[in-house]
């Protein structure tokens, strides 16, 4: 059976600051740079989750996409939006929320939703320059 890639984008704001708490600050800011800054700063973060697996014969879909939008509104636009991510998400109490960190705590709360027969991954844009991809390799 073809297998097919069904794509969601979606949006989130959020606020973070990088940084090691094992390290000095001076190596906080050459490793971090402006993004160790204790005052925090936001991103206007962009989401793909990209979901294959074979189509369903009945409906002709991989994943009803309305059922798709819903879970990413909930599971991850109403988890992260507005948000420091530092100090409201416990996941990152204490991991560093870089974008590959954000990447993998998103598939994690997006696979445990989710029909253990279809792949995903997520592709998540920190700038519209910088991005990571992560599919639970
Ligand atoms: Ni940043």
């Amino acid at each position: 059976m073809p297998k097919v890639t069904t794509h969601r984008k979606a949006h989130f704001n959020a606020a973070h600051r990088l940084y090691n708490n094992k390290w000095t600050d001076a190596k906080n800011v050459a490793v971090f740079g402006k993004c160790a800054n204790p005052n925090y700063h936001g991103h206007n973060y962009d989401l793909i989750v990209s979901v294959t697996g074979e189509i369903n014969a009945e409906t002709g879909f991989v994943i009803d996409i309305k059922i798709l939008k819903e879970l990413i509104k909930i599971e991850i636009e109403d988890y992260f939006d507005h948000k420091n991510l530092n100090k409201e998400i416990p996941e990152f109490k204490t991991l560093n929320p870089t974008a590959e960190n954000i990447s993998i705590v998103i598939w994690n709360k997006l696979r445990l939703k989710m029909n253990t027969k279809l792949d995903l991954k997520i592709t998540l844009y920190e700038t519209a320059r910088n991005f990571v991809t992560y599919s639970g390799k």
